[in-house]
C-alpha cells in the first residue's frame, strides 16, 4: 500500500536522484534505458537511449548520441527534452524535463570518449548519418572497423560525430502506483532548491 505523508516531499527528490544516480551505473537496471523526448516545435519524437550518467549534484542526466542523428538536430532547434523511465517491478513512473547542451569535439566530450570501451566507439563511425538508407544491414560501418583486432586509432575516425547530451533537470514529474491509491508528485528546481507539490494521479 502506499504510504506517503506531506513530509515525504522533502526526502523524495534525493531518492528518486539516487535510484537515476544506481541506475546508470546497472546494466539491468530499467530506469538505465529512459526513452528521451525531443522536438522540433512541430513535432516530437522519441527513442530509447542509455542513462550514461546521472548526477545530482549538478542535476544532471548524461547520454551519447551520433552528431549526425536527428534527436542532436533537434535539439539543437529547441533544447528542452524530456525523459520518461519506467521501473516495471515498482511500478514507478519518472518524467523528466531538462534543458539539454550538446558537447562535440570538446573536452566533455573526450573526457567520456576516452571513457568508452572500443565496441562503443564503433556506433559512432558509420560513414552516413543514422538514418541514411544503405543497401544492406552490414553496409553501415566499414568492415575493417568490425575486425576484433581494430585498434583505438582505426576507431578515431568516430570521435568526430560522437556527442554526449548534458541536460541539466528542471522539472520531474513522480508517480507510483499502488494496489488501492496510485501517488504523484511534481518537483520543481528553485533558488530554494527542489520545490514539491502531490498532484492528483
Ligand atoms: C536499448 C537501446 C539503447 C539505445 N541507446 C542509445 C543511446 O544511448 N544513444 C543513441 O543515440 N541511441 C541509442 N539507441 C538507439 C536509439 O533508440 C535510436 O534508434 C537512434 O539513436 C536514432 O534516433 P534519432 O534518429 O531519433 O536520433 C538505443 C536503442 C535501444 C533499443
Amino acid at each position: 500500500m502506499n504510504t506517503y505523508t506531506t513530509s515525504d516531499l522533502e526526502t523524495l527528490p534525493a531518492r528518486l536522484w539516487s535510484e537515476l544516480e544506481r541506475a546508470a551505473a546497472e546494466p539491468a537496471n530499467p530506469l538505465r534505458t529512459p526513452v528521451l523526448g525531443t522536438s522540433n516545435l512541430f513535432e516530437c519524437s522519441m527513442r530509447v537511449v542509455v542513462l550514461r550518467r546521472a548526477d545530482a549534484a549538478k542535476r544532471q542526466l548524461i547520454a551519447y548520441s551520433d552528431a549526425r542523428a536527428q534527436k542532436v538536430h533537434q535539439l539543437k532547434l529547441c533544447e528542452q527534452a524530456h525523459w520518461l523511465f519506467y521501473d516495471p517491478a515498482r511500478r514507478a513512473q519518472l518524467r523528466i524535463s531538462a534543458g539539454t547542451m550538446i558537447h562535440q569535439n570538446d573536452a566533455i566530450a573526450r573526457e567520456h570518449w576516452q571513457a568508452l570501451p572500443l565496441a562503443g566507439r564503433r556506433n559512432y563511425c558509420a560513414n552516413l548519418p543514422p538514418g541514411t538508407d544503405i543497401h544492406a544491414p552490414g553496409d553501415a560501418i566499414a568492415p575493417e572497423l568490425k575486425l576484433p583486432s581494430v585498434t583505438k586509432k582505426q576507431l578515431e575516425v568516430g570521435y568526430e560525430n560522437f556527442a554526449v547530451l548534458v541536460a541539466t533537470v528542471d522539472q520531474i514529474d513522480w508517480l507510483q502506483l499502488g494496489d488501492e491509491t496510485h501517488v504523484r508528485a511534481v518537483f520543481n528546481w528553485t533558488a530554494a532548491g527542489w520545490s514539491g507539490l502531490w498532484l492528483v494521479p
